[in-house]
């Protein structure tokens, strides 16, 4: 397992955690696919399904900065892309080396810590935010 539940953490915005609950179960079965020596083919399915739950992961808090004119929307998206960036370069030198250690590394190494740091500042600020503006519309967005 790369990150046990308990160190994931929580913001003050219900579905912003749901959604990292589940990114982190395909991480942590991509991760197991990565360290067991699952065939090459299995690794990349699994890496495309992580990538493409990353993408739908940054659009989410990305819409929901939008519509409630989050004041950091710049900073925190402009991280999201230069993450998701990374993670495609990630997947383009995988393609082309089929290096386990590589790709196990960087996960440990660069991954990992990044996702927990980003959660515990820019998630949990614009958790903070989503939390006080949209006590009054929730209605209008629902939170899952
Ligand atoms: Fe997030
Ligand atoms: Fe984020």
């Amino acid at each position: 397992m790369l990150i046990q539940r308990d160190q994931l953490p929580l913001v003050n915005y219900h579905g912003m955690n749901q959604v990292h609950q589940r990114e982190l179960d395909i991480l942590n079965e991509f991760y197991e696919a990565i360290v067991s020596g699952k065939p090459e083919k299995e690794i990349s399915r699994l890496f495309n399904e992580f990538l493409e739950d990353v993408k739908e992961h940054f659009a989410y808090e990305e819409d929901l900065m939008k519509k409630t004119y989050f004041f950091a929307y710049e900073c925190h998206s402009g991280e999201h892309k230069r993450v998701l960036e990374e993670l495609e370069n990630v997947r383009e030198t995988w393609e082309k080396t089929k290096n386990v250690n590589f790709l196990r590394n960087y996960f440990e190494n660069t991954f990992k810590p990044w996702i927990v740091e980003h959660i515990l500042t820019m998630d949990t600020v614009t958790g903070e935010y989503l939390s006080k503006v949209l006590m009054g519309v929730g209605v209008l967005i629902p939170q899952s």
